[in-house]
């Protein structure tokens, strides 16, 4: 049966690095086939970018290349504008200016999103048009329309998630190769897994930008990411992933949110994950999060969460809903429906198991001293275990697992354990997450 076909949506691209060239690969193959899902053609005009010349894995057709992102913006043909250039400084200029000119905008830009999100949706609900992002979270793996339609009829309480692949590779090269972070780190470098710079994935800024806004949406709160706790994975050591799992426990570097008695519990830290827990074997790249909501129970997504055919994707699946509102004329259907300001618990009153790894002198009464300063403030000790590891100069490494603890008084006992002088070092202190899933 034919498909009838009206009139057209036409499509401005500003950026065309790895993302953009994947959307511009998906709207030129598939033209044909997206004509027929939307109902009319979605027609690719105008692809800006500064550089030209630069090898891009799909060959952008020249009629349609660009120089300037203005030529794009002030084309009033072009009904939806795809920001696919990164960072919080030409690339939010570039979406006030579509969004001020009332075209839709589709971004993958988790940054953006998660730094100035609140205005630019109440600018695109001024004008009545859409501001799409799936592509920021996750990459290829739909999250932001499951969670803003598919489970918003019920009452989300805790999302946990691996939401960055660069990290998740090094967490599981470290894993298969007993490897330190630096050596690890070197090598998703190489293999191109990793940036030149990879602050922002192994400091967890990436990480924190994208709960940040998965919980916007699934809280109906704004989070401003300067009030939640973020740690990366520079610190971890082989000598943890291994105790982790010989405890049973795998390295993950998980983003939490979970709204708990009219606050958000949110941070982002490496973790200890039980190894029967489904985010334990998300391996390499990929990247999975479980959301739980009251009714709906636990719901796990999982997939490639970076690249131009999974970031594409989710960039042109934006596009094709923005397309389908402009010939409905519903263009801002789904707008920010953050109605409230919730607290984001600071760090210190989270609650949480831990793993911590000590060197401590190798004599008698020397563990006993040390739980005592745990008991003084009131952490509970689960076990204790000293490996067989030589760390030289009559030093013994101590790990220990302690309760739920609040984290400042885990804070409180590991100053007073540092006093010691039977203690060398405390190189690592990780929380345990043990999810909260029905068994
Ligand atoms: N740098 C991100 C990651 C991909 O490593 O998952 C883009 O969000």
């Amino acid at each position: 049966m034919a498909v009838e076909t009206k009139s057209k949506v036409v499509v401005g691209i500003v950026g065309c690095g790895v993302v953009g060239n994947g959307a511009v690969r998906l709207l030129v193959e598939n033209a044909r086939w997206i004509a027929q899902r939307v109902g009319a053609p979605v027609v690719l005009k105008s692809v800006a970018d500064i550089d030209w010349e630069r090898p891009r894995e799909f060959p952008v057709p020249p009629e349609l290349r660009q120089t300037d992102a203005e030529t794009v913006l002030a084309d009033p043909e072009v009904q939806i504008v795809v920001e696919a250039i990164g960072g919080t400084g030409a690339a939010r200029r570039v979406v006030e200016m579509a969004l001020s000119r009332g075209k839709s905008v589709v971004t993958p830009n988790k940054e953006l999103i998660a730094k100035h999100g609140r205005d630019l949706l109440a600018s695109a609900a001024q004008k009545g048009v859409d501001l799409m992002f799936e592509g920021a979270v996750g990459g290829g793996i739909p999250l932001i329309k499951p969670m803003k339609e598919s489970l918003a009829g019920d009452s989300i309480q805790r999302i946990v998630g691996i939401v960055n692949g660069t990290t998740n590779y090094i967490l599981t090269g470290m894993a298969r190769e007993n490897r330190d972070f630096g050596e690890a780190l070197a090598a998703a470098q190489q293999l191109g897994y990793a940036e030149a710079d990879p602050t922002a994935d192994v400091e967890g800024f990436d990480s924190l930008y994208k709960i940040a806004i998965l919980a916007a949406i699934a809280f109906g709160s704004w989070i401003s990411v300067d009030q939640v706790y973020h740690e990366g994975i520079t610190r971890v050591t082989a000598a943890d992933i291994r105790y982790a799992r010989q405890l049973g426990f795998a390295v993950k570097l998980l983003a939490i949110a979970a709204h708990r008695d009219g606050a958000l519990d949110m941070r982002v830290h490496p973790a200890f994950v039980p190894l029967d827990h489904p985010l334990a074997s998300v391996g390499g790249v990929y990247n999975a999060v479980m959301v739980r909501g009251a009714l709906v129970q636990d719901v796990m997504f999982y997939g490639r969460g970076a690249g131009a055919g999974p970031t594409g994707t989710a960039v042109v699946g934006d596009v094709l809903d923005c397309a389908r509102n402009l010939l409905k004329g519903a263009a801002g259907r789904v707008p920010c429906r953050c109605f409230r300001q919730l607290p984001v618990l600071p760090i210190e009153q989270v609650v949480c198991r831990n793993y911590v790894r000590m060197q401590v002198t190798d004599r008698p009464g020397v563990i006993g001293k040390i739980a005592t300063c745990f008991g003084n403030r009131g952490v509970s000790l689960a076990s204790v275990f000293q490996p067989d590891a030589e760390v030289g100069d009559h030093l013994a490494e101590v790990v220990w697992i302690t309760h739920e603890v609040p984290e400042e008084r885990m804070r409180a006992a590991l100053a007073d354990i540092r006093g010691l002088p039977e203690v060398a070092a405390v190189p690592a202190v990780i929380r345990l997450e043990q999810g909260e899933r029905e068994q």
